[in-house]
């Protein structure tokens, strides 16, 4: 991102006043080079480390036919958590073999497509789906590769909502009360299933390398067991969540700082064990598209409150972005045809004066919690400004809704000054295609 001498900021060499002109607004913006460059420094890391690694990207973050492919050219494989993510990777022309699915409650129909598909392996999270697929393999006369997920007892840092590697959880197989040994000992009732390892994935936007050194240090005893079981393990999977910048309070690792660490504990864990050392795989999400995915805005109306709040409407909100209304989540903003206004913006390192105001940032949806931001600093607004949210490139799109009937806004990829769409605008016809109407 660069700011331009007439003010406005530019996104992968692109104008972002004359991306909202062309495209219109809420639109998100997705710097490919940075895209590509946060994938390739992942996979430096990974390279430079003694345990063999294999990253997946865990696509609900954001999932659509161009940024499939554009991961998968990169070198990773894919994770998908529905029928819809995964018919998206097919489409997208991703090799089955390559795709790995997840989910607490895969559907009959979801599990027949993933082994229809031949899909490379599925992450099996309870009792229930073990038969489910053991069925679904029977009747389609296939084996399928599976990995047992395992909630390991592992408190993430985060918020309650996106932390999931606790014993109480909706997902996998619990491992202190001996719920995840039982489903290794009841794996030779399904001989179509072949089990090469476990999974865990202890939460999203985690800040340090404890929550996956503790996870491996609970999960290696169990992979012990599974050996000993004579399953054919090779994998630990210790699933994604590595955080990413919003604003100055978060403060993200280097990749290299997690795989030293987990390279580390794995090592002496499994010395201490006496066992082979597991391929690691994982599956981050946020932190490959989160950085790079930008939403644009255009200013609206506005309203101020002596004394109590400034508020300044744009024409999305949460129904492009409901992170703040579900987490509290937080966000840095610039009025982007105004950025040498701004002396505090993250792009600008001088010059310009800080403006004292501040102005909380609201949607467009009829709901008092729908907000961007609150009290950002931000020079005085103007309706038709156009306002740039930072790190909107996960869960943003991904989570976007029709509340209100809002249509779903577009998906620009811009590089060396040009822009692809690669998500069109819905339109207002869009929202009614699936009515039927009473007369
Ligand atoms: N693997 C599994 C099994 C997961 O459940 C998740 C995320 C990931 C990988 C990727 O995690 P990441 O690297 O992106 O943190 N909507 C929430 C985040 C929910 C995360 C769900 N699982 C948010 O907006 O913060």
């Amino acid at each position: 991102m660069r700011v331009k001498d007439n003010g406005h900021l530019t996104i992968g060499g692109c104008d972002t006043v004359d991306l909202a002109a062309q495209f219109g607004t809420p639109l998100f913006v997705y710097d490919v080079e940075w895209l590509r460059g946060r994938i390739r420094e992942i996979l430096a890391a990974t390279r430079k480390s003694k345990v063999r690694v294999k990253v997946s990207y865990a696509s609900k973050a954001f999932c659509t036919t161009a940024i499939c492919q554009l991961v998968h050219d990169e070198g990773l494989s894919l994770d998908v958590v529905s029928g819809g993510e995964l018919y998206t990777a097919l489409q997208a022309g991703i090799p089955p073999a390559e795709i790995h699915m997840h989910g607490n409650n895969k559907s009959w129909a979801e599990l027949e497509f993933a082994v229809s598909s031949g899909i490379g392996l599925v992450i099996v999270d309870n009792f229930v789906e073990l038969g489910m697929l053991s069925d679904v393999a029977e009747r389609m006369d296939r084996h399928v590769d599976v990995l047992l997920r395992i909630a390991p007892g592992v408190e993430a840092h985060t918020h309650e909502f996106i932390s999931t590697g606790q014993q109480d959880s909706k997902f996998g197989f619990d491992l202190e009360s001996g719920q995840a040994k039982h489903a290794l000992e009841q794996l030779s009732q399904y001989p179509r299933l072949k089990c090469v390892g476990l999974h865990s994935h202890i939460g999203s936007q985690i800040f340090e390398p404890q929550g996956f050194t503790a996870a491996i240090e609970r999960m290696v005893g169990l992979y012990k067991t599974g050996l000993q079981l004579r399953l054919p393990f090779q994998i630990l999977n210790l699933g994604g969540g590595f955080g990413i910048r919003y604003t100055d309070e978060d403060k993200p690792l280097s990749f290299d700082v997690y795989m030293d660490a987990i390279e580390s504990t794995l090592t002496s864990a499994c010395k201490e064990l006496g066992i082979n050392i597991p391929q690691i795989w994982l599956e981050p999400g946020r932190v490959i598209v989160g950085p790079p995915g930008t939403t644009l805005y255009t200013v609206g109306t506005k309203k101020s409150i002596p004394g109590v709040r400034n508020y300044v409407s744009v024409d999305g909100g949460m129904t492009d972005n409901p992170r703040l209304a579900l987490y509290g989540a937080k966000y840095d903003a610039v009025l982007a045809n105004r950025m040498d206004e701004v002396w505090d913006n993250p792009l600008i390192d001088e010059g310009g004066s800080r403006p004292g105001e501040r102005w909380s940032v609201a949607g467009k949806c009829c709901e008092t919690g729908d907000m961007l931001i609150w009290d950002a600093a931000l020079p005085h607004p103007n309706p038709g400004d156009i306002l740039a949210v930072f790190s909107t490139g996960a869960y943003n799109y991904s989570m976007a809704s029709h509340y209100n009937r809002n249509p779903k806004p577009a998906v620009v990829f811009v590089e060396n000054g040009e822009a692809k769409v690669v998500v069109e605008r819905e339109t207002w016809a869009d929202l009614v295609r699936q009515d039927r109407p009473l007369r």
